[in-house]
């Protein structure tokens, strides 16, 4: 079916569309109803379970002999494979030591571990069970850490015993102990996956080495869980220092992501999907882990960077030596690609003629960086735009179900079962080509968030409540005269780093932290290569005599002590004050637009003009020289 009728078919009886797509996958007992009201889910009347679908059915089906993971990791050194046998044996004895040690149906699990298949087999082994998994990314620091604890309460935690960075391998199990210590929810136990690179110590009575314990361990068998059970929690930045702790229902995300593989990815069983992300994202939550293994493809993971390990071709090597089919990624990483090998020489060292389609999300594709790609790699290059919060594209080129003409510049068009609408602030329809808020008509389509862990009301709050009716993306765009979205830009206080969500306001609420800082704002300004950069404001209190460089280091260190280094806030600037409106509001966008060199008009309810020369002067005096000009 083309993609019109396809949507056109969800948007008349989403219903009988998703019921029908529901068959694809293996139930105890299958729904027989679509969205639920009550628990603002689809499918909450099924029973199944995700790992089953994700790794039994495939060995069931005969293809237990089928590589299910390959582990490519330059900074080892390595590749190695595990069957869709071995991965069922892996993941039923860490479920099966997960269960002896009393994690039950509904108890929370921590994942805090490397690029490594183990983490993979973690996330399995505990939707096995009916645990729920909480992953936290691996350049998160122990406090980041420390609050996810307290808030999803796990009673275990799985941890590798540390990270490889190309730099320095970065050792887990210190940043563990110190988030726990400073957690006031503590786990009842932990395991560690030792790596040769830093073996960790382990504490007497709470830690365990997970490989020795998998090996003695009895093998556990699939639990199933209703529909509207969540199959994991994942944390993301809003606009505070709080996490957002996005909740996946089980049923819904099961088929989301299995249709989305085929449909949008065009891969099916036995295809190599990859998707060069990190299982901390939710890229590598769907397009790492559950979505290519529901499908029955081969999945990558890849511990390494697009460059450095060793080289710019790193991508096409592992593209040619497991003749990958679709490649997922963020445009940055292709950004880093270009910089250094700006001719793309490298990919003629490799035969990609398995290799069909490139796919860009994460970030906004910039036209330079989707016209490189294209041109060295000579496939279509496919823009899609999604969050955390939806799990899988809101608006694509579905390649499976019919190439598009590709636009640059656009992620294309709304996916079925998602009906997109730009929105002026008062929730009238903006006209065709003219920029508003991005939102989505309720209900959302099956795999997206229902709610935010213990946090209903911040759920409403944040999603639902600006324009009744609707979903709030926090994304500001427009769809032109052939219905293809642009997305432009953020409408709150988050910010894209090198394809990673990081909030502003959770740094500033560090810096504020600091003795000497009296006030502050941090501003995402536009970035050559990870796209934005965080930059931080810093007001001091009277009387501070201190070298202002001095200062400056110190909350630089702050940010990457309390966050982690993945914030990559590198550059502060002291001020004598920052601009605000008459009634006390940080003028940020204004800030940014300085920073960027870019056009701006002085609001009207600016209470003094006069300070956004001094914002200039500041950022010319940390190397923005962009904003001098203005
Ligand atoms: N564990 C510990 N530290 C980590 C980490 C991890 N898993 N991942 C990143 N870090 C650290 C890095 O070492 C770096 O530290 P540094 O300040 O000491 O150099 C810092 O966090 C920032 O990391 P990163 O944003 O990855 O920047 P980079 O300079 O190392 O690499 C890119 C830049 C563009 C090559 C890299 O960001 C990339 O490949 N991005 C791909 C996009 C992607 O994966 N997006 C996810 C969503 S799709
Ligand atoms: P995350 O939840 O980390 O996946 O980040 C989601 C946010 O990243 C979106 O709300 C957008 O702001 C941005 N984003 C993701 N994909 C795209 C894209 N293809 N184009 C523009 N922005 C994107």
């Amino acid at each position: 079916m083309s993609y019109h009728k396809t949507y056109a078919a969800a948007k008349a009886d989403p219903e009988a569309f998703w019921l029908e797509q529901a068959k694809s996958i293996d139930w105890d007992s299958p729904p027989t109803a679509g969205y639920d009201e009550a628990t603002n889910c689809w499918y909450a009347d099924a029973i199944g379970n995700t790992c089953y679908n994700c790794v039994d059915r495939h060995v069931e089906a005969g293809r237990g002999d089928q590589v299910a993971i390959i582990h490519d990791s330059p900074v080892t050194n390595s590749v190695s494979r595990l069957t869709y046998a071995q991965l069922q044996d892996q993941v039923s004895r860490l479920a099966g030591v997960l269960h002896e040690r009393g994690v039950l149906k509904g108890d929370r699990v921590v994942i805090y571990m490397p690029m490594v298949p183990e983490a993979l087999v973690a996330m399995l082994a505990c939707t096995r069970i009916g645990a729920v998994h909480s992953v936290v990314f691996g350049g998160f620091a122990a406090p980041e850490l420390a609050v996810r604890l307290n808030d999803c309460t796990p009673k275990a935690v799985i941890a590798g015993s540390c990270g490889i960075e190309p730099n320095r391998v970065v050792e887990y199990k210190p940043l563990l102990d110190a988030a726990i210590e400073m957690a006031e929810e503590k786990p009842e136990f932990c395991l560690i996956m030792q790596r040769e690179q830093a073996r960790a110590d382990l504490i007497s009575g709470r830690d365990f080495d997970m490989l020795d314990e998998m090996s003695r361990a009895a093998p556990a068998d699939c639990v199933p869980v209703a529909g509207s059970d969540p199959a994991y929690i994942l944390y993301t930045s809003g606009t505070t220092g709080q996490p957002k702790g996005v909740v996946r229902p089980t049923a819904g995300h099961m088929v989301a992501l299995n249709w989305s593989m085929g449909n949008i990815y065009d891969v099916g069983i036995g295809d190599v999907f990859w998707a060069a992300s990190d299982v901390g994202w939710v890229v590598g939550h769907s397009y790492i882990c559950y979505g290519p293994l529901l499908a029955g493809c081969t999945t990558v993971v890849f511990e390494g960077k697009p460059v450095g390990t060793p080289d710019a071709g790193t991508f096409w090597r592992v593209i040619a030596d497991h003749k990958v089919k679709s490649f997922f990624t963020a445009p940055t990483a292709f950004r880093a690609i270009k910089r250094e090998d700006p001719k793309g020489e490298h990919v003629a060292r490799y035969d990609l003629s398995d290799f069909k389609t490139l796919y860009f999300a994460g970030e906004r594709a910039d036209p330079d960086t989707v016209h490189w790609a294209a041109d060295v790699l000579g496939v279509p290059v496919i823009d899609h735009w999604w969050q955390t919060e939806t799990g899988w594209a809101i608006a694509a080129n579905p390649m499976g179900l019919e190439a598009l003409p590709v636009k640059v510049g656009s992620p294309s068009v709304a996916v079925p079962g998602y009906e997109i609408h730009i929105l002026a602030p008062d929730g009238t329809e903006m006209p065709t080509g003219e920029l508003g808020a991005v939102a989505i008509k309720l209900p959302l389509p099956p795999g997206t968030l229902p709610t935010l862990w213990n946090a209903d009301d911040r759920y409403k709050k944040s999603y639902l409540t600006t324009f009744p009716g609707y979903y709030e993306t926090g994304d500001a765009g427009l769809i032109d005269e052939d219905g293809y979205l642009y997305i432009m830009a953020r409408t709150d206080d988050v910010i894209n780093v090198a394809g990673h969500r990081l909030s502003t306001g959770a740094m500033e609420e560090i810096l504020a932290e600091h003795p000497d800082v009296a006030e502050c704002a941090v501003i995402g300004v536009s970035d050559d290569l990870k796209g934005q950069l965080p930059v931080g404001f810093l007001c001091l209190n009277r009387g501070v005599d201190r070298p202002e460089a001095e200062i400056v280091a110190e909350c630089v260190a702050q940010v990457r002590q309390v966050l982690g280094p993945v914030a990559a806030f590198k550059s502060a600037v002291v001020v004598e004050r920052l601009p605000k409106t008459r009634s006390g509001k940080i003028l940020r966008a204004i800030m940014v637009k300085i920073a960027d060199g870019a056009e701006y008009k002085v609001p009207a309810t600016i209470d003094d003009p006069a300070i956004l020369t001094e914002i200039s002067e500041a950022l010319s005096r940390i190397g923005y020289a962009d904003a001098a000009k203005k």
